[in-house]
């Protein structure tokens, strides 16, 4: 994009919400002379259990960190398969061929973008073909809407698969009336700059038992026994550590968690914001050939990360007409995701045939996504209203 371009922006496709009381507790982070992962990660940790009903959260600096801890703590390897939704951002699957794992991807359900205990068992059965056990189930809550957790969980029990929950989209989530974060075994978030709680980069995983979460907390941090905050404080020596595993440098720093703590204590009222915006679009929109992906189920409380539509009866030609209309008007779009299967990375891999994800391929062909964050002001709503408005009545 050239200045010129981005100085035409009139919205963005997304921008992060960070108020003066951000600004404050970073600053203070800064000036405590503590900056790497310490007392206000702990601090963190602590409310971000509390927040999801989980007993144990272990903070990382990514969600793609925290998804790779999962899977090796769950025992993931060589001749294992993870059962990932094609459509799902790269790092859901790359972890698994990190882990010496492969992944084997299941199609989804065209009108909520969410793979299904259908889709899933559907992987799992090409990846017994493929001779592979399939060990994990990954399911994606895509745009901040709850997978129908209750039938993955009865498919994943078929092959004594572990679930390993991407949900980084997903706070705040709640699938039949709790919220996403307590009720797998592994659940893992992301506060990347553009997610519904942002730290920069950085991530949380939440778990139930508390010698896994110990075990997450060594991995994160080089498999040094004791973060150095637990050091500084203890009887021993504050040179001496133990390397008790083949551990990772994934150790959130004080200074993103510093931004966590405040913006989880706004995390309702971010919520709300996005809610109030989708419902909006729903309503101004109601008229075009545009539709919202579908809503699973209504009770369940969705997290508007994304606000994804589908242009009906359009064509990848005439969606990426649109996007060009709305950024002639300065306005952000993007597209979520280009299915995995047709990834260089993945693509000759096997079981990446296109007949394999027919939904996919389809939800792919004319899915958008619209400008949706909680720091959109009133006229920023009115002008993406109108601009898409005025786009779709173009094409
Ligand atoms: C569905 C999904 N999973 C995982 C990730 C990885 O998150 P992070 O950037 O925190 O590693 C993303 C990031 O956009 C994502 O959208």
């Amino acid at each position: 994009m050239t200045s010129s371009q981005k100085d035409d922006i009139r919205v963005p496709f997304a921008l992060p919400d960070i108020q003066d009381g951000e600004v404050e507790e970073v600053v203070a982070a800064l000036r405590s002379g503590w900056i790497t992962t310490g007392p206000r990660t702990h601090e963190f940790e602590r409310r971000f259990a509390r927040f999801v009903g989980s007993p144990h959260a272990v903070a990382v600096n990514s969600a793609t960190a925290g998804l790779h801890l999962c899977l090796e703590v769950a025992g993931v390897g060589p001749g294992d398969a993870v059962i990932v939704p094609t459509v799902t951002f790269a790092s859901s699957a790359l972890v698994a061929l990190h882990c010496g794992a492969e992944p084997v991807l299941a199609d989804i359900d065209e009108e909520t973008g969410l793979a299904t205990a259908e889709t899933m068992q559907a992987a799992a059965a090409r990846a017994r073909e493929m001779g592979l056990r399939p060990a994990v189930f990954m399911p994606v809550h895509l745009a901040g809407q709850a997978c129908d957790m209750d039938a993955i969980r009865r498919a994943a029990a078929q092959y004594q698969a572990r679930i390993v929950e991407d949900a980084a989209h997903a706070l705040p989530t709640t699938y039949q009336g709790r919220l996403v974060g307590s009720i797998s075994e592994y659940t893992v978030f992301s506060f990347y700059a553009t997610k519904t709680i942002a730290t920069g980069e950085g991530g949380m995983i939440t778990v139930r038992d508390e010698t896994t979460a110990r075990r997450l907390k060594t991995l994160r941090l080089h498999g040094i026994s004791t973060d150095v905050w637990d050091r500084y404080r203890s009887d021993r020596p504050k040179w001496y550590y133990e390397v008790v595993a083949a551990g990772y440098k994934y150790n959130m720093p004080d200074l993103a968690a510093a931004l966590g703590l405040r913006q989880l204590a706004r995390c309702e009222e971010m919520a709300r914001r996005r809610k109030e915006i989708a419902e909006i679009y729903a309503e101004e929109w109601r008229d075009l050939p545009i539709q919202p992906l579908g809503i699973r189920r209504p009770e369940d409380r969705h997290a508007w990360h994304l606000y994804i539509v589908r242009l009906v009866g359009a064509g990848p030609a005439e969606r990426q007409a649109f996007i060009e209309q709305l950024a002639e008007q300065g306005v952000g779009a993007s597209v979520h995701f280009i299915p995995l299967h047709r990834m260089p990375v993945f693509r000759d891999r096997p079981g990446m045939s296109r007949e394999f994800f027919p939904g996919a391929e389809a939800y792919h062909a004319n899915c958008v996504s619209l400008p949706l964050f909680s720091a959109m002001s009133e006229r920023d709503v009115e002008y993406v209203v109108r601009a898409v408005r005025r786009a779709v009545t173009s094409l």
